[in-house]
């Protein structure tokens, strides 16, 4: 959670994509981070204080001579007590006024009085972003050693209009965020994964499924840790509640049919880790409508049939991955089956866990793994799903290069 515990200082400014920023402080705070806003008088024509400081659960800077907040020279303080910054959206006419050095408002000056690092996220007009000054200005604010994230082409706000102008998505903006925490070291850029998590639902009627008590955690971790590393991730994954990783394209799926279904489309692929746990069966023929309790007749028969085997339809396939990864969650003789199934699926590595339930990992928030391969059983000790996700993405680093 490279995040965690960050400060991190918001710079909106007049775009009409300032209202992605609100989303982008929710997204900031879920991941840890401490989010101080600045608004310039543009930002506040398009989104208020009042949503931004409710947001961020504090104080919102506007204004460079505020009495209250200049009591202590505030920008000055501002612009050193935070270790990044992020200007989302940045307008052209910001980016032209930080080229040049000028500091006629309370962003500007906090802008040019800072020495920590500057992320921004462009979002204009198409006509704007290719216009031969915004270019210069550009040229020469990544040549003063700022960092940029998009913009992305689409649909403008205004209609009609399409081309390179899009402000980056939030969780585009916070995965450049943690690269730029991470301070570059990318050894799976260019590479793709693809990464199953959480659990499945296999239908009974349109009411009931077939479920279990897979969390997610691990699996969104594992996507989470690939994409830091340079990865371009493809998650599959069943229901869970947890935020999406970011900087990793999701794939929403309920059946294990959907999965194998969304698994097989994103191939090929360099990684591919299957950490969801996939329902061995589902019911045969669910019912088209909800199954009606009937007097005297007890209980319905429900009549299952086999799943597909994911694991082992990546790890025979004609494209089969460089590194093909699979979980193995057992209640017993943890490290013989996780052998039998390293062999039978075709996999590079076995990741095995006990989830009895005395071990409280399946739905917890903490794994203790053992790490099967050809060439032999290494023992990791107990970690958080994060750490085990960190060391197992330099573990498929270290296999690939
Ligand atoms: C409806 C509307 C939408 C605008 N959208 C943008 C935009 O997306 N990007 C941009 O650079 N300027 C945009 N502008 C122009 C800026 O608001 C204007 O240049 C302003 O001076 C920017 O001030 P600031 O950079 O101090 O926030 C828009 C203006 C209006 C009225």
């Amino acid at each position: 959670m490279p995040l965690a515990g960050k400060r991190i200082l918001l710079v909106i400014s007049g775009g009409i994509a300032a209202y992605k920023s609100l989303d982008l402080i929710r997204r900031l705070r879920e991941r840890g981070a401490k989010v101080r806003p600045v608004m310039t008088a543009g930002a506040c024509e398009f989104v208020t204080p009042l949503a931004v400081g409710a947001l961020s659960a504090g104080h919102v800077y506007t204004d460079l001579f505020s009495r209250e907040d200049e009591q202590d020279v505030g920008h000055i303080r501002l612009a050193r007590d935070c270790d990044l910054i992020v200007i989302a959206p940045a307008t052209a006419n910001l980016m032209a006024k930080m080229a040049n050095g000028l500091a006629d408002d309370l962003a500007s000056t906090v802008l040019l009085a800072t020495d920590r690092p500057v992320l921004l996220a462009p979002a204009m007009n198409p006509k704007m972003w290719a216009h031969p000054a915004t270019r210069r200005n550009v040229e020469t604010l990544r040549k003063d050693g700022l960092s940029f994230i998009g913009p992305n082409a689409g649909e403008m706000a205004e209609g009609g209009e399409a081309g390179f102008g899009r402000m980056a998505e939030p969780l585009e903006i916070v995965a450049a965020l943690e690269a730029l925490l991470d301070g570059g070291k990318k050894p799976l850029a260019g590479r793709t994964a693809i990464v199953t998590s959480g659990p499945t639902h296999e239908p009974i009627d349109p009411v009931r499924y077939i479920a279990n008590r897979s969390s997610g955690r691990q699996g969104h971790a594992i996507a989470a840790a690939l994409a830091r590393l340079g990865a371009k991730v493809t998650l599959v994954s069943g229901p869970v509640t947890l935020p999406d990783p970011s900087g990793v394209t999701v794939v929403e799926v309920e059946r294990a049919d959907d999965m194998l279904q969304a698994v097989l489309a994103a191939l090929p692929a360099d990684i591919a880790v299957m950490v969801a746990a996939v329902a061995d069966w589902r019911v045969a023929t669910p019912n088209a409508e909800k199954i009606k309790k009937q007097p005297g007749e007890g209980p319905p028969p429900l009549m299952l049939t086999e799943n597909p085997d994911i694991l082992k339809t990546v790890g025979h396939h004609a494209k089969r991955p460089k590194v093909v990864v699979g979980f193995a969650a057992e209640t017993q003789d943890v490290e013989s089956n996780g052998r039998v199934k390293l062999q039978k699926k075709g996999a590079d590595l076995i990741v095995a866990n006990d989830v009895s339930p005395e071990t409280g990992i399946m739905g917890g928030t903490r794994n203790s793994v053992k790490l099967i391969t050809a060439a032999g059983i290494e023992e990791w000790p107990e970690l958080s799903k994060e750490e085990v996700a960190g060391r197992l993405a330099d573990w498929i680093a270290e296999k690939l290069t």
